[in-house]
C-alpha cells in the first residue's frame, strides 16, 4: 500500500482509511485537470521566489502537461491506497521525476489546493451552464416570436381566468432566465477569485508571491485574507448551488406547464413523438417522461443549497475534514444542470402548439375582464359594468368575438421580446470569461 503524503511511522488502521477516503477518489477525478494547472501555477511561482531552480520548474511542468493531457483522454486514476488527487499528482511526479516531485507542496497545503481545483473546476462549469441556459432562452424568445398571435387560457388557481398567448408563455420562461443568469453571474464572480497562498489557512513563511499565481490562472483578484479565503470552503459552494438553483426552479415549472399542457384534457401542445415514451401495457401512451425527469432532476437540484448548508452550517472557522462532503453533492450537480437544460431545449425547439384551443366554447369565459373593460370604455362604470357581464353569464347569455388588443408592455399584444433579448445580452457581456481561458491555455503553452 502507498504511504500516505502524511503518514510518519504508524500505519491507520484500514477501516479507519476507507471511512476518511470516503468517494473523494471517486470525486476528485472531477478536479484532477485543475489540480494540475493549480500546481503549474504554484511551480511557477515557487521558481520565482528561488525554491525550485529553472531546470527543476521546466522538468516538472513538462510532467505535469502530460498528467493534464490524461485527465484529458480520461486516463488520469487515483491509485488504490492513494487518498485523493493531490497525493495522485504528486507520487505521479515523484515517481518519474525523483525527488524534484516532493519540492512541490512548499508553501502549500491540501487545504488551499482543494479550494482552488474547486474554484477552477466550479468557473469552467459555470461557463458552461451560462452557454446552455443562453441556448434555452433563443430558443424559447424564438417559440414565443412564432407563436405571438396564438392566443391561449391563463389560468389562477387552476381555473380558466384570462386571455394569455403562447407569445407570453415562451417568454415568461425566456426573461425568468435572464434574471437566474445574472444571479449566475454573480455566483461566478464570487467564485473567481484566488484563494491560493492560504495553505493551511493561515498562510506560510514562504514569501509566496499571490499576485503572481492570481494572474497565471486568469482569476479577477485574490481572496487576499488568508483566514477568510478558507472560510470560502462551502460559501463558494453554497451561492453557486443558489444560482443552479434559480435556473432548476425556472426549468422545473417549465416541464411542469409542458406535462400538464400536453395531457390530452388540456390539448394545448405537443411534444415530439420521438421526445416521448410508451407504456408495457396500454398501446396508445406517449408520456412526457423527459419533462417529468427534467422537473425531479430540477426539484433535487433546489436542495442543494440546503444540503451544502447543512454540511457546513455551524463550522467555526478554519478547516474542517466536514468540507470534504460537499464534494458529493456538488460536483455532479452541474452535469445533471447542464443535461435538464439539453433536453429542454431540444423539446422546446420541436415542441408544437395548438393554435385553435379558443374554438372550445369551455374557455369563452376568459373574455369576461375584456367585455368589462369594454363596456367600461364605452363610459359604463366599472362595477357596473363588472354586474352586467356577471349577471349575462349566470343567464347562458355571455358572448364574445374572442379578440384582444393589449397594448401595454408585456402584454400579449407587446410582448417585448427585444428588450428581453437586450437584458439577457447585457448580462451575458458582463461575464468575461476570456482572462480565465488566455490564462489556462497559457500555462498549458497551447
Ligand atoms: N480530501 C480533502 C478535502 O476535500 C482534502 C484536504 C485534506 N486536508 C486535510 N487537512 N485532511 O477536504
Amino acid at each position: 500500500m502507498a504511504q500516505k503524503l502524511w503518514e510518519k511511522s504508524v500505519q491507520v488502521n484500514q477501516e479507519i482509511e476507507r471511512f476518511t477516503v470516503g468517494l473523494d477518489r471517486e470525486m476528485d477525478l472531477y478536479l484532477a485537470k485543475h489540480d494540475v494547472l493549480g500546481s503549474m501555477a504554484h511551480i511557477t511561482m515557487l521558481e520565482s521566489i528561488g525554491l525550485l531552480t529553472s531546470n527543476e520548474l521546466a522538468t516538472l511542468l513538462e510532467e505535469l502537461k502530460n498528467i493534464y493531457s490524461m485527465a484529458e483522454r480520461g486516463e488520469f486514476v487515483i491509485e488504490e491506497g492513494v487518498e485523493d488527487v493531490h497525493s495522485q499528482v504528486e507520487l505521479m511526479l515523484t515517481r518519474k521525476l525523483g525527488d524534484v516531485g516532493k519540492k512541490i507542496h512548499s508553501g502549500r497545503s491540501r487545504n488551499d489546493q482543494v479550494l482552488l481545483d474547486l474554484k477552477l473546476f466550479t468557473r469552467s462549469q459555470l461557463k458552461e451552464i451560462a452557454e446552455d441556459v443562453e441556448q434555452l432562452f433563443n430558443a424559447l424568445i424564438q417559440q414565443s416570436e412564432h407563436y405571438k398571435n396564438v392566443l391561449m387560457p391563463g389560468y389562477t388557481h387552476l381555473q380558466i381566468a384570462m386571455p394569455s398567448s403562447f407569445g407570453l408563455w415562451f417568454g415568461a420562461y425566456a426573461e425568468s432566465l435572464v434574471d437566474d443568469m445574472l444571479f449566475l453571474q454573480a455566483a461566478f464572480k464570487l467564485c473567481n477569485r484566488n484563494p491560493l497562498g492560504s495553505a493551511a489557512g493561515y498562510g506560510s513563511s514562504f514569501p509566496l508571491n499571490r499576485t503572481m499565481t492570481t494572474e497565471l490562472l486568469g482569476f479577477d483578484s485574490m481572496n487576499y485574507n488568508v483566514v477568510y479565503a478558507q472560510m470560502g470552503r462551502g460559501k463558494m459552494e453554497r451561492n453557486v448551488a443558489f444560482a443552479l438553483a434559480s435556473i432548476a426552479g425556472t426549468i422545473s415549472k417549465l416541464a411542469f406547464d409542458a406535462c400538464m399542457f400536453n395531457s390530452q384534457n388540456f390539448g394545448f401542445v405537443k411534444l415530439p413523438d420521438e421526445c416521448t415514451t410508451g407504456s408495457s401495457i396500454m398501446p396508445h401512451k406517449k408520456n412526457p417522461d423527459v419533462f417529468e425527469l427534467t422537473r425531479a432532476k430540477c426539484n433535487k437540484l433546489q436542495s442543494l443549497p440546503q444540503q451544502i448548508m447543512m454540511i457546513a452550517n455551524n463550522l467555526p472557522s478554519g478547516y474542517f475534514r466536514d468540507l470534504q462532503i460537499i464534494k458529493e453533492v456538488f460536483l455532479p450537480a452541474f452535469q445533471e444542470l447542464k443535461d435538464c437544460l439539453q433536453m429542454t431545449t431540444y423539446i422546446i425547439n420541436k415542441i408544437k402548439v395548438n393554435e385553435e384551443i379558443l374554438n372550445d366554447d369551455k374557455y369563452l369565459y376568459i373574455f369576461s375582464v375584456e367585455e368589462v373593460n369594454r363596456l367600461a370604455r364605452e363610459g359604463m362604470p366599472f362595477r357596473d359594468a363588472y354586474k352586467k357581464v356577471g349577471l349575462d353569464i349566470e343567464a347562458g347569455k355571455f358572448t364574445h368575438n374572442k379578440q384582444v388588443s393589449h397594448t401595454h408592455e408585456g402584454s400579449i399584444g407587446n410582448l417585448c421580446n427585444e428588450q428581453i433579448t437586450a437584458l439577457m445580452q447585457q448580462v451575458v457581456k458582463g461575464f468575461n470569461f476570456s482572462n480565465m481561458i488566455a490564462a489556462e491555455k497559457a500555462l498549458l503553452g497551447r
